[in-house]
């Protein structure tokens, strides 16, 4: 079975390491989609976005990194696969969370979205909670690959943090 993973992945942090470690043992083929979406602001472009997870998923053979425009629902129709798959953390996330499912199955009823359970040691984490400890030079080597923690640095340096 082949499930979706879908985000922004701005940048990737060991929240999302952890929940594709896991779906990656559990599935045939993980498939974790970088949403292409122009309007919302992120510090990484979707290349950049790709080549971080390219990196840090590199040792996984049944991990394919994709990117998407548009509907979620339409996107896994293309790619032929009715699972997404999204993590929850804590109850804060579970409106949102709800609302999307809802909104797909009403789009698509025969695709299915199902949630892994973060983690407690990762239930705080969130890419956007990554780049203001970085923007403020704190220290996130514990919240990021090194590769992911070089690239944030660049940019904040670069001034486009
Ligand atoms: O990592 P994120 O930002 O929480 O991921 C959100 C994502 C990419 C899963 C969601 O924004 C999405 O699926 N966008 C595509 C547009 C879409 O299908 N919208 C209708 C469902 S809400």
């Amino acid at each position: 079975m082949v499930v979706i993973y879908p985000g922004s992945f701005d940048p990737v942090t060991y929240g999302h390491i952890d929940i594709i470690n896991r779906c990656a043992k559990k599935f045939d083929k993980v498939i974790v989609s970088v949403l292409n979406n122009s309007s919302k602001k992120n510090m990484f472009t979707v290349d950049e976005r790709m080549d971080l997870l390219k990196k840090v998923l590199e040792n996984y053979d049944n991990v394919e990194i994709d990117s998407f425009n548009g509907l979620l629902v339409d996107y896994a129709k293309k790619k032929n696969c009715s699972l997404i798959v999204r993590g929850l953390r804590a109850v804060s996330d579970f409106e949102y969370e709800m609302q999307m499912a809802l909104v797909n199955k009403k789009l698509a009823k025969d695709i299915e979205t199902i949630y892994m359970v973060a983690q407690g040691e990762y239930s705080y984490l969130s890419s956007s909670i990554v780049k203001e400890v970085a923007t403020f030079g704190g220290d996130i080597s514990c919240f990021v690959p090194k590769v992911v923690e070089k690239a944030l640095r660049e940019k904040i340096k670069g001034g486009q943090g």
